[in-house]
């Protein structure tokens, strides 16, 4: 195995309940708890993304179902209204768009002042260097890999560039941002997220549409794992 920095070895996988079966959102959680990092929890609001799903009471109920730690990414208007909420109630990380938020330092610190991990989101048309000021303020950025609103999206390989000039980026500031990419990551595109930066990998179809979404997790992990393994970011 080659040798590189551990700060940026570690893969994780946040499986999204979005592709889950919603009636069964405890069993869900259960069968992929013990193999997956986090439980990625997408809130949709009908406004930011012509979508609509679930909300802090669903959270609040998730949490007292399973210990795997609540990834929330929130496409929803205002998050800076209401993004603390869900850090208060436990979860784990509480990731904001860029495009949505209007006080974003505000908001991170809120979220990190109630005790979870900032999270920063840019969709696929946003650039990352107008953010690069706001590093310091986040703990994770995330590269949406296909428009925001919907599981099941065709990958967009257009954000792999800006995921190298990224993790060049966090590389530059010492490495401690996490990089996640959610939308289309799949057993034929997890290794080129990975080879081009990427240490977080959300996926929903690829674990919930499997027969076995355990092993889909641990085939996920292997893939990322060997693909960071051999990239250039990582030695
Ligand atoms: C889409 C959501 C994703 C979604 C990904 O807007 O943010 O988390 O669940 O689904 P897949 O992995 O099927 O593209
Ligand atoms: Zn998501």
């Amino acid at each position: 195995m080659a040798l590189y920095t551990r700060v940026y070895m570690a893969v994780q996988i946040s499986p999204s309940i979005l592709s889950a079966d919603y009636a069964r959102l405890a069993d869900e959680t259960a069968a992929v708890s013990g193999v997956a990092d986090w439980l990625h929890v997408d809130v949709m609001d009908y406004h930011f993304v012509p979508n609509l799903t679930i909300g802090l009471p669903v959270v609040e109920a998730l949490l007292k179902h399973t210990s795997l730690p609540l990834d929330c990414h929130l496409m929803i208007d205002d998050p800076d209204r209401w993004a603390p909420g869900y850090a208060e109630a436990g979860a784990g990380n509480v990731t904001v768009h860029a495009e949505a938020a209007r006080a974003p330092v505000r908001t991170l610190r809120a979220i990190r002042a109630a005790g979870a991990r900032a999270g920063l989101a840019l969709n696929p048309g946003t650039a990352v260097e107008p953010y690069e000021d706001l590093l310091p303020e986040v703990d994770m950025l995330l590269l949406m890999t296909v428009e925001p609103g919907f599981g099941g999206q065709q990958f967009l390989d257009m954000v792999l560039p800006k995921l190298r000039r990224t993790r060049a980026l966090v590389a530059r500031q010492g490495g401690a941002v996490w990089l996640q990419v959610d939308g289309g990551v799949s057993a034929e595109t997890i290794e080129r997220c990975a080879d081009a930066g990427a240490d977080v990998f959300v996926a929903g179809s690829a674990v919930y549409g499997a027969d076995d979404p355990a092993r889909a997790i641990q085939a996920l992990r292997a893939q990322a794992e060997r693909a960071t393994a051999g990239s250039a970011w990582a030695r």
